[in-house]
């Protein structure tokens, strides 16, 4: 039985609000919202006279946390993903049991690569090149997200120039959302999915190493010849590819519309969305920059890759927030004002929010903005 009426069309009130969140909020006040479920369940509108951020000082673990991942040295122990190959070596920051977050900067693989633990879903920070797999080869650039199903062969040929991707491993199967009433050619068509092209096994005729992963162990498998000979294939499970200036974000010039109306993939207990260059709202009362809330039931990590992040000041292409649940996170206190300036933000940014908290490594915590916690002030 369903306790919960999911839409509530009477919502208690007390005090100064206003009716329609996210507008024409009372003077002098900051709108939390204080919800359940991401921003899909019980939900209450607070209006507050200060930004719930403007704590003092904080005393205990619990804070919002930043990391630099442009100072992330490849050469760190990671063995959180078992392999420390110099050409293939992701460096672990941020993981928990359904999904885990690494830094990878690859050269030219010289072997192949299977992940059994889990879906691979690269972001392209920067650079790109050839991917081999099992169902043939993709050319892969800046922006692209590459999905390769858990059981996939693999290795990059990066072409010059430095490489910067975010992987993100998700221990179940990786899928897109439903688009509900947008229909099914919004945000991306499927039609702008690209797929490997069958291409002879390139590379010398000689011994190759698969390199798999399972459990966080690696196995290395030989063959006298390159795997990777697959000359045909027919079926839905494959390796897929879409740039992020294919997906075409919606907005709402009149209302502010939550992250999750930029869903992208949907993982086991977490959802990734992409923040990408979209005009501002434009309704004078309509808020241009995201509610404070603490996301009580999902841990949040951004990646920020390109353009200028309008909500948050000090944190620029490369580096990561996480903020936990629990604890506070909104826009800096400029960026409110500053929305009022700008017609549109042209940020490139990578969300990921998990159900179950996240646990940083001690590579994280190397490359830790200490100071970030105390940003908002
Ligand atoms: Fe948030």
């Amino acid at each position: 039985m369903k306790l919960i009426n999911e839409t509530s069309l009477f919502p208690l009130r007390k005090g100064r609000i206003t009716r329609q969140a996210h507008v024409d909020l009372p003077e002098g006040t900051y709108e939390e919202e204080f919800a359940r479920q991401g921003f899909f369940g019980r939900t209450t509108h607070l209006y507050r006279t200060h930004p719930t951020t403007a704590w003092s000082r904080i005393e205990g673990p619990l804070r919002p946390r930043s990391y630099d991942l442009n100072k992330v040295d490849p050469a760190t122990d990671a063995s959180m993903l078992g392999s420390r190959e110099p050409a293939f070596s992701p460096v672990c920051i941020l993981r928990n049991e359904d999904v885990a977050l690494h830094w990878v900067s690859p050269g030219a693989m010289d072997f192949l690569y299977r992940n059994a633990d889990g879906d691979d879903l690269y972001f392209i920070h920067a650079g790109g090149g050839r991917l081999e797999t099992t169902f043939g080869v993709l050319e892969y650039t800046q922006g692209d997200y590459l999905v390769l199903p858990r059981g996939t062969t693999y290795r990059f040929l990066p072409a010059s120039g430095p490489q910067a991707y975010l992987l993100i491993e998700s221990a179940g199967e990786l899928t897109i959302p439903d688009r509900n009433q947008l229909g099914p050619n919004a945000l991306f068509d499927p039609a702008m999915i690209d797929t490997p092209e069958l291409e002879p096994p390139s590379g010398p005729d000689r011994e190759w190493a698969v390199h798999i992963k399972r459990r966080n162990e690696i196995t290395r498998v030989f063959y006298p010849f390159n795997p990777n000979d697959v000359v045909g294939w027919k079926g839905d499970l494959t390796v897929w590819r879409i740039n992020v200036k294919d997906i075409r974000p919606v907005m709402s010039p009149r209302y502010h519309l939550p992250p999750s109306a930029h869903s992208t993939f949907l993982g086991r207990n977490f959802v990734v969305c992409s923040f990408l260059p979209r005009p501002f709202e434009e309704e004078e009362g309509a808020m241009r920059v995201p509610f404070y809330h603490s996301n009580i039931d999902y841990d949040e990590v951004l990646f920020y890759s390109s353009g200028h992040f309008f909500s948050r000041e000090g944190i620029g292409p490369g580096m990561v927030t996480w903020h936990p649940q629990g604890i506070h996170h909104g826009p800096h206190p400029k960026a409110i004002p500053a929305s009022r300036l700008k017609d549109r933000t042209d940020e490139v940014a990578v969300m990921v929010d998990t159900v179950h908290p996240l646990e940083a490594t001690a590579a994280a915590e190397a490359v830790e903005n200490p100071d970030y916690w105390s940003s908002w002030k």
